[in-house]
């Protein structure tokens, strides 16, 4: 049956990659994408779907109550509210945390009061296993992990858990939290680890490793992922947490010599620079509450995605010089211009 949804922060990279799921799984369903299009907000992500009958954008920050509202109108009656709009990058929290407070932490509040004003079926705050805080060198995050965020953006996103877990207790909302590990795929900002070291590959600069480059993630493709907060947004129960991995644990300087190798580059390349501060050492995620409640399984391995998002960002020359560029940015006015 067809359904609505609103997602928060789809022109970023997992909220573009869930919106391509969405049209592709849930042809029939309404969509509408409520995004600020900051510097990580790419409408280019999304070409291929703006002709789709059923999506529709809207120009708006989660901060302000009546962008929020704006979002409702467009939707009418919600089923679904999939919350990504974050500031996501740890390097710039460190930078300056402000913006991660207003965005994930007031931005959260004010998308819960709207939501719960307007109400609606279900609401998937998208969260992120940083919220756990480091491992050492065994063990996993659980649901149960004590929160312990070391970084502003894990703090900040860990504010936002807390005051959606108070929504559900206090108010009886309909929400669940999703933790996830790092991910990686198409249209991901090149800023991150792999597609910055992609793109620096390609075009024979230096890969900045921090540190002893012996930190550990857990990869996610994208596209698991996606699926995975489908099958939360349609079966999870509200008031419930879930954990989403794909069970890939590799230290960073495998990740970047497996790049080069496949890229055909020399590893001469790679640079060891001052490490971030804080920089949390380990992440692992034990997904196996959403395997055994929801029937998620990842579809795809380390090894067969990354050479998928190898062959993608060689296929996208253009998008990421017009992202690293910043000419991205003239996109929306040529596509949108006051209609928005
Ligand atoms: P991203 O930075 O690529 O995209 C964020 C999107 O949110 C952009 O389109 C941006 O314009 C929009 N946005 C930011 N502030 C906004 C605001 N105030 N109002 C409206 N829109 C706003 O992020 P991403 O990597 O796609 O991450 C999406 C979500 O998933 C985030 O909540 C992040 O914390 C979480 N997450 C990401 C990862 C990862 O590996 N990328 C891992 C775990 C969790
Ligand atoms: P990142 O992609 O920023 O994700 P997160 O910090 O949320 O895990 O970084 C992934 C890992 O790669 C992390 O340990 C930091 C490291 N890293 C580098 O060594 N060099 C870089 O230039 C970047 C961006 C990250």
């Amino acid at each position: 049956m067809s359904k609505t949804i609103i997602v928060t922060g789809g022109a970023g990279f997992i909220g573009s990659n869930f919106i391509h799921t969405l049209v592709a799984e849930r042809p029939d369903w309404r969509i509408v994408n409520l995004d600020a299009l900051t510097y990580a907000g790419n409408l280019e992500n999304l070409a291929a779907v703006e002709t789709h009958p059923g999506y529709t954008f809207v120009h708006g920050d989660i901060r302000r109550a009546e962008d929020v509202a704006r979002a409702f109108d467009a939707a009418g009656q919600v089923d679904y509210l999939v919350h990504f709009a974050a500031e996501s990058h740890v390097d710039r929290s460190i930078e300056s945390g402000l913006p991660f407070v207003t965005s994930n932490v007031v931005g959260t509040q004010v998308l819960l009061d709207v939501s719960r004003e307007r109400g609606l079926g279900k609401f998937v705050h998208v969260s992120t296993d940083e919220v756990y805080g480091s491992l050492g060198e065994t063990g996993y995050f659980t649901e149960d992990t004590p929160l312990s965020p070391n970084s502003p953006y894990s703090a900040s996103k860990t504010a936002s858990d807390l005051l959606v877990r108070a929504a559900v207790h206090t108010h009886g909302f309909p929400a669940c939290i999703t933790r996830c590990s790092n991910n990686y795929g198409p249209w991901q900002f090149p800023e991150k680890l792999i597609p910055l070291m992609i793109a620096n590959a390609r075009a024979d600069k230096a890969l900045p490793i921090y540190g002893d480059g012996l930190y550990v993630r857990d990869w996610l493709y994208v596209v698991d992922h996606c699926e995975a907060i489908l099958r939360v947004a349609e079966a999870g129960e509200a008031g419930e947490v879930y954990n989403i991995g794909g069970n890939n644990e590799y230290p960073n300087l495998t990740i970047v010599k497996t790049l080069l190798q496949a890229l055909g580059k020399p590893e001469s390349l790679i640079t060891f620079v001052k490490d971030r501060p804080g920089h949390d050492r380990r992440y692992a995620i034990d997904a196996s509450k959403i395997r055994a409640e929801l029937g998620w399984e990842p579809r795809f391995t380390f090894e067969q995605a990354l050479p998928l998002t190898i062959r993608w960002y060689e296929s996208q020359d253009e998008w990421t010089q017009r992202v690293m560029s910043g000419a991205y940015r003239d996109y929306y006015d040529r596509q949108y211009g006051d209609r928005v």
